[in-house]
């Protein structure tokens, strides 16, 4: 059993509720992250805080002093949008910054690898659905080449160095703590410009489907990846679909926002319909989501109406 725990991107919206399940099941955290989109509020005062880029030269000092035994992996350049603009910068940080890192987790004796991969860039628009993790992989963004590519390093290299590992391929995730101002996540972006009382921009027609999950039933997922899921990659979802219609008729109301959605241009590089199966995470890590679109989206506006500036 892991006692020691290393998050990378523990700053960052998903990371940071890693790093406080972590500590509150009574883990040793550290945390490396750089602050290029993460909060130091958002890091959990018991843990140790590195600020490091996962490029810099300083991480080798990092894990030689922490000699985590897991290294659970959510720090990188989250925007699709970004990595169509810029697809080397997005190489840069999301496949040689964690494979530089994994690199160093063998030369550091590290026993497994947790990846944060995504459900909702790998497979492209999905043979059939819902999406189960045997569907073939054809990523529409340099975004989702990156996370296929590094789950493929993981795949080849992790039993030639003698790393364990389970790679966690995440939905839409959504919850508190998530940017407002953000490149993704709709969710949060609607949010903050609804209780702002500002415009809402859907990209397309809005019938897009995506599968939303709460942040919170990801922890659980990343607890029991910390031990179990050997050599495994699982979709970790909610499992139905809500298109994005849906998503802001729902926060609408939550919100008491009564102005009409604009329709922008359709967003290169993203995929019409997509949901994942959720079987193999329970099969293989006894995981299952808990939370409800409408329990979760409710969480998530009184996160932000109490950290909202007062009209
Ligand atoms: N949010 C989603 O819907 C979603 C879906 C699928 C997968 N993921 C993955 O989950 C992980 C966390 O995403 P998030 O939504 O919490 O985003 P986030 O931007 O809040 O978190 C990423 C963190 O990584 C840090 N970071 C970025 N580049 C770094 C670098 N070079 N060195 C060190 N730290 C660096 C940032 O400062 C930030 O704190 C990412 O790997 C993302 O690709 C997210």
């Amino acid at each position: 059993m892991a006692s020691k725990v290393l998050v990378t991107g523990g700053a960052g919206f998903i990371g940071s509720h890693v790093v406080d399940a972590c500590v509150d099941n009574g883990y040793d955290v550290a945390v490396v992250d750089d602050l290029s989109t993460g909060r130091l509020e958002n890091v959990h005062p018991r843990a140790r805080f590195y600020q490091v880029d996962l490029n810099e030269p300083s991480l080798a000092e990092v894990l030689e002093t922490e000699r985590p035994q897991v290294v659970v992996h959510h720090a990188a350049q989250i925007s699709v949008k970004v990595s169509m603009q810029d697809p080397y910068r997005d190489a840069q940080v999301n496949v040689l910054g964690s494979l530089r890192l994994f690199q160093l987790c063998h030369q550091s004796g590290v026993r497994k690898v947790v990846f944060a991969s995504s459900g909702g860039a790998i497979y492209g628009d999905p043979q059939r659905l819902p999406c189960d993790e045997d569907q073939p992989t054809l990523p529409l963004s340099p975004y989702g080449i990156a996370k296929m590519t590094v789950e493929h390093y993981l795949r080849v290299m992790c039993p030639i160095w003698g790393l364990d590992y389970t790679i966690l391929r995440y939905g839409n995730v959504y919850g508190p703590r998530q940017d407002p101002q953000g490149e993704a996540g709709v969710v949060a972006i609607f949010t903050g410009r609804m209780l702002r009382g500002e415009p809402v921009t859907i990209n397309g027609d809005g019938e897009q489907t995506r599968d939303y999950v709460y942040v919170g039933d990801l922890t659980s997922a990343n607890l029991l990846a910390l031990d179990k899921g050997s050599s495994e990659a699982c979709n970790i979802g909610s499992g139905a679909p809500a298109s994005v219609n849906e998503v802001f008729a729902h926060l609408a109301r939550l919100t008491g926002y009564t102005l009409s959605p604009h329709h922008g241009a359709p967003l290169s590089g993203e995929v019409r319909h997509i949901y994942l199966s959720v079987d193999r995470a329970w099969r293989v890590l006894g995981w299952q989501p808990t939370i409800r679109l409408g329990g979760g989206l409710a969480r998530t506006v009184d996160f932000f109406r109490s950290a909202a500036p007062a009209r």
